[in-house]
């Protein structure tokens, strides 16, 4: 278990599109614990692995429910769309309006390797399709517009 740097936009890492995880063992828990390790560390409600450096699917978020992990998560169905702020651990101090389906459902793995379907609505379905675009080589300054700049406190 480790914290591990988040990288940050200009990181060509952030810019290119994550392969799909193969085999489920060891490495790939221990690249899961250092997720979650860095993601509470942040704080954050997500993370994406390349946004440890890695280039492979992987998301893990938390939106009050415990600890969840997706990997090769895809969207496949969508509600409709609501503008909403948001950030991002790997562009600090910027916040953004996007639009965002408010409904979505989402096909993946588990941890464990086992096909999973979930719905998410609201904050977690924003969460989701921020952290999916993240394995797309996607960060939010490729979308919405910005907000105003918050105060950046320490
Ligand atoms: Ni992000």
């Amino acid at each position: 278990m480790a914290i591990r740097p988040i990288r940050k936009m200009g990181d060509p890492v952030l810019k290119s599109k994550c392969s799909p995880v193969k085999t489920i063992d060891e490495s790939l828990e221990r690249l899961i614990q250092d997720m979650a390790d860095t993601m509470y560390d942040a704080p954050g409600v997500g993370l994406a692995a390349p946004q440890i450096g890695v280039n492979k699917k992987v998301v893990v978020y938390d939106v009050g429910e415990g600890l969840q992990v997706l990997l090769n998560p895809e969207i496949i169905e969508e509600g409709e769309e609501e503008e909403g702020a948001e950030g991002c651990l790997s562009v600090p101090g910027e916040e953004r309006a996007i639009k965002r389906a408010t409904w979505i459902k989402v096909r993946g793995l588990n941890r464990r390797g086992e096909k999973v379907e979930k719905e998410f609505s609201g904050f977690s379905a924003r969460v989701l399709q921020h952290e999916i675009d993240h394995l797309q080589g996607k960060l939010i300054v490729q979308r919405g517009r910005p907000l105003p700049k918050k105060e950046i406190e320490d």
